[in-house]
């Protein structure tokens, strides 16, 4: 896919909805006692996995539209294993948090994935199931996994990496552990927090602050009707185009602003960024707003450890603004960017670095130097990443000569059609 070179961004658009939401709203529907709808459902790659996945467990799920499923709930302990194993995609969150879910069933269960998830580490939540009672085997760390559920004990855990997907997981199985709060504590920024929350909505005992999240085990769940706001992660390669590219006018309409995924508008804006969160709304249990990204001249930028769970998935993006911008940008104590569908430090660098940026790589994160021009462009493989292939898009749009992105069809594993709704935005 050409990506050819642009002067602006100008328009209204929507994105789907949030995948973290969805893939919980799906995973915590199948456990509930009835039926949960979910409207503006993220249709994508990793939550069709979703689907699928609680369908071989035995869970009826209707596509009642395009963006619309309803859940046939079976209860807490309703979930069924499968003959064959559960083949989870591409998507990490599912793994790690079906994982949780099943430690609690009667029965074992085993949970595969495609090329790039059968690589990813798993002893991260292996180990504190098994603390939990839980039998969960890993092949050298990694999928498949195979989990024999049972009586579960609560934990108080110290995330060693901070990830909301192991944080999620832990939770999760503490709804089974008997007698008592599950907790989990966070030594650096607060991750994602979509769980807490949609527990909470569904009638389970939390507790949650920045530092530890707590869950009280339940006789069972309420399910919900959920409409989704739109996934911050899939508006940032339109906001961070817009910054870009001098002349933009671009709106993301009904966006997720949830503060523990939205780091990435604070880095744009000590960079040099205007930019506005206005009709700030409440979308189910969740902060919602529409967000607008003014073109200015970008300065460099640093990100530290602390900060980087609230924008791990744009982490890319940053790399491509600090292309542009005045200055060394710096992003360290970002090791866990290795561990994503791609090694992202080796391809977000190599990838950049292809198209004439002046970037290398830390053990922990990257280091880029704005050049006073625009990036040259060229070839860039997506390695089958989506977060790469929107990366190598937007890069085309602020190149001189273009990006051709390959295996740009990765990007439909979060945002199916986004290659048509940036080419519809776009101004030559
Ligand atoms: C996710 C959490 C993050 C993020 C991933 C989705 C989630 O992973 O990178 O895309 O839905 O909980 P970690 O929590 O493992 O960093």
């Amino acid at each position: 896919m050409k990506v050819r070179p642009a002067a602006a961004l100008v328009g209204d658009v929507a994105v789907p909805g949030v995948k973290s939401v969805t893939h919980r709203a799906l995973l915590l529907g199948a456990i509930a006692d009835g039926e949960t709808e979910i409207r503006n459902f993220g249709r994508a790659g990793d939550t069709e996995s979703t689907v699928a996945a609680v369908r071989a467990l035995g869970v009826g799920v209707e596509d009642v539209d395009v963006d619309t499923v309803v859940v046939h709930g079976v209860g807490l302990r309703g979930l069924r294993p499968p003959d064959a194993p559960i083949d989870c995609g591409n998507a990490g969150t599912l793994m790690r948090l079906l994982a949780g879910i099943l430690a609690g069933q009667d029965g074992e269960f085993v949970l595969t994935g495609d090329e790039s998830l059968t690589s990813r580490p798993m002893e991260r939540i292996a180990e504190p199931l098994r603390a939990m009672g839980a039998e969960v085997d890993t092949e050298d760390g990694r999928p498949p996994l195979r989990v024999r559920g049972g009586k579960l004990r609560p934990i108080a855990y110290e995330l060693p990496v901070a990830s909301a997907q192991v944080k999620s997981c832990v939770l999760l199985a503490g709804l089974y552990a008997e007698d008592g709060p599950t907790s989990v504590v966070e030594r650096g920024a607060q991750t994602r927090d979509h769980t807490e929350r949609m527990l909470a909505a569904m009638g389970a005992r939390v507790q949650s602050s920045p530092r530890q999240a707590s869950v009280w085990p339940v006789e069972g769940l309420r399910p919900l009707q959920l409409e989704l706001a739109g996934d911050f992660s899939s508006a940032a390669p339109f906001l961070v185009a817009a910054a870009l590219l001098a002349g933009s006018e671009l709106r993301v309409h009904g966006v997720n602003v949830n503060t523990t995924r939205t780091g990435f508008l604070d880095v744009l804006e000590r960079m040099g960024a205007r930019v506005t969160i206005f009709n700030r709304r409440s979308v189910a249990g969740e902060p919602a707003g529409d967000v607008e990204v003014r073109p200015a001249p970008l300065v460099a930028v640093t990100v530290e450890a602390g900060e980087v769970p609230r924008l791990i998935d744009e982490l890319p993006l940053v790399a491509l603004a600090g292309t542009h911008a005045r200055g060394t940008s710096v992003v360290r104590g970002a090791t866990e960017l290795r561990t994503k569908e791609s090694d992202r430090i080796a391809t977000v660098v190599g990838g950049l670095r292809a198209l004439g940026a002046r970037i290398s790589e830390r053990p922990d994160g990257f280091e880029v130097t704005g050049v006073p021009r625009r990036l040259r462009g060229g070839r860039m493989s997506a390695h089958g990443d989506h977060r790469l292939a929107m990366l190598g898009a937007v890069a085309g749009l602020a190149s001189v000569d273009g990006v051709d992105v390959e295996g740009a069809e990765a990007a439909a594993i979060s945002f199916p059609g986004f290659f048509e709704l940036l080419e519809s935005v776009t101004r030559r």
